[in-house]
């Protein structure tokens, strides 16, 4: 145990999405050994922790979070020997590995469910949430499955005469956490790959393993929205006390980050607990929040209400595989907004850009998304290409390696990999952007090696400042040390005044400081440079 904070406050994680990343055997679909080939590349780049997106047994319905076996590797991935070798790759290379972990559902096809499935009176039939249909035959309740929002939460099962419960999938039955047997399956879950030296786990809408058990319908007014993004039950508290102190009694610090999927920040600040629950928790207003200060502001403001009280720790994260990523996010905004083809070419990098200096400079921990480093945008993925039931292909496209044709993923017999490329892949690509120190590549490498150096960025106290219209500012300050950040969302340069309260929201509390130098700047400008009171449309400064 070190003094200080512990590792995941200080740390910048980087999700990995197996299917995606790296292909190591030439079948077109990214691996373990892929993962592990490219460990290189991560560590140049900087980042402190990897997240590992499923890679256990799955029929894939919804490409691995589908489980059926939680302790093993799918032969696509290769075998729990590679993911050995990665964890000690990793480990040796200084990074932390943390792993997905599905505690809501199974697939239809594990061991279980099968079981479950066989009979009324089968061992493992309280394993899942089985009901009697509604006295007009219908579903028990009126639950929105989350992928197909005209379907309900609920399929019949013919041969026992009752419907199962599957807040995802008709393929991924939820398991009922009010057997304790179900419990004590899931710990053991746990053990097994904390036994095997993982730092931690990313659990899969975490919110969701404790259910009313009277199953009660939605409200009319939120019915359409799926269950999931509603499901907020107390008795999921203690199952997370539980969960804690599993994690907690293992040596060195492991981290359990929750995918805790509702839309309110006060009601996800409530998954930390009293320091007794998750360690970490996805927020996801800001992952939606559009390209703009006052949006920006808002999320920020929240957060901080919500989690400070509670000396809860932030996150911060713009993309993963469930969403569209930012660049695209924000480039169709403008177009919705008005903004034309040609003015959106010329600021989408430019936003990405200054995004990047926000998401690695608010205090929490903030999570990457594979290819976002690269700037990429969302693949164009043909209609009969299209695989995922949840239309979220675009950004699950394979990281593009190099500029050569098959971008490093060379598919012997033709075919090229599972999805097509991003756009713009021949320069778009780790080989071409390392090689140019002027790439958004450089810049996250860049923020990255400047959180390092300064610790106000990783722990710093965090205040907002007051800015003109358009401009975000804050300032992190640590031991006397201050960074100041300040992030133009407007296309035109903007001019501060030093020292002199701006007439604004917060009412001049808090005004630029003077005698700041550049340390970073989005667009490379004026680096090293005294900061001389402007900051360029579309830029994004770090200053000291
Ligand atoms: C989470 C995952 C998503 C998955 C769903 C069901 O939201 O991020 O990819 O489809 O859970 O497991
Ligand atoms: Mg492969």
């Amino acid at each position: 145990m070190t003094d200080g904070p512990p590792w995941w406050q200080e740390a910048v994680f980087y999700q990995i999405y197996p299917r995606s990343f790296a292909d190591s055997d030439g079948d077109g679909v990214g691996d373990l050994a892929g993962i592990r080939a490219h460990l290189d590349n991560l560590v140049w780049l900087g980042v402190d922790a990897l997240w590992l997106s499923p890679f256990y047994p799955s029929p894939m319905v919804d490409f691995g979070y589908d489980v059926s076996d939680y302790c093993d590797v799918d032969p696509l991935f290769g075998t729990l020997e590679d993911f050995d070798r990665l964890v000690a790759d990793a480990h040796a290379a200084g990074l932390k590995v943390i792993i997905d972990w599905v505690p809501n559902h199974t697939s239809d096809r594990h061991p279980w469910f099968l079981d479950a499935a066989s009979g009324r009176d089968s061992a493992h039939r309280s394993w899942y949430v089985w009901r009697d249909p509604a006295p007009d035959g219908g579903p028990p309740n009126n639950w929105v499955s989350a992928f197909d929002l005209s379907a309900p939460a609920w399929t019949y099962h013919e041969r026992s005469g009752q419907w199962y419960l599957h807040l995802f999938e008709e393929g991924q039955p939820d398991l009922d956490w009010d057997e304790d047997e179900v419990v004590s399956a899931m710990h053991q879950v746990l053990r097994f790959w904390l036994d095997r030296g993982v730092d931690g786990f990313r659990a899969d809408v975490i919110h969701c393993i404790g259910k009313d058990p009277a199953l009660p319908d939605d409200p009319p007014d939120v019915a359409g929205i799926p269950h999931s993004a509603l499901n907020d039950v107390p008795v999921t508290h203690q199952r997370l006390r539980d969960i804690r102190s599993l994690v907690d009694g293992y040596p060195g610090e492991r981290v359990v980050v929750g995918e805790v999927y509702l839309l309110s920040t006060e009601a996800v600040a409530t998954y930390y607990g009293d320091g007794d629950q998750l360690h970490l928790a996805f927020n996801f207003p800001p992952l939606y929040a559009l390209w703009q200060a006052e949006a920006w502001r808002r999320c920020i403001d929240t957060t901080v209400g919500a989690l400070d009280p509670r000396g809860a720790w932030p996150t911060w994260v713009l993309s993963n595989h469930d969403n569209p990523r930012h660049r695209t996010r924000y480039d169709r905004a403008a177009a919705l907004l008005g903004e034309d083809a040609a003015t959106t070419a010329d600021r989408s990098e430019a936003r990405a850009r200054a995004a990047a200096v926000l998401l690695l400079t608010l205090r929490g921990t903030p999570f990457l998304y594979q290819g976002e480093e690269l700037g990429l945008l969302d693949a164009v993925i043909p209609p009969e290409r299209a695989v995922d039931p949840g239309g979220r292909d675009g950004c699950r496209a394979p990281v593009p390696w190099d500029g050569s044709a098959d971008h490093g993923w060379p598919v012997p017999g033709g075919g090229g990999p599972w999805l097509p490329f991003p756009p713009d892949a021949d320069g778009r690509n780790y080989g071409a952007q390392r090689l140019d120190p002027a790439s958004i590549l450089h810049l996250y490498r860049r923020l990255l090696g400047l959180r390092r150096d300064r610790p106000a960025l990783r722990i710093g106290a965090f205040e907002r400042l007051n800015t003109p219209d358009g401009v975000l500012g804050y300032q992190r300050t640590l031991d006397g040390r201050r960074c100041v950040v300040l992030v133009n969302f407007t296309d035109r340069p903007v001019t501060l005044v030093h020292g002199v309260p701006i007439p604004g929201p917060d009412h001049g509390r808090t005004a630029l400081p003077s005698g700041l130098t550049v340390d970073l700047s989005s667009d490379g400008a004026g680096q090293g440079a005294p900061f001389g009171g402007t900051i360029g449309g579309d830029q994004a400064l770090v200053l000291s």
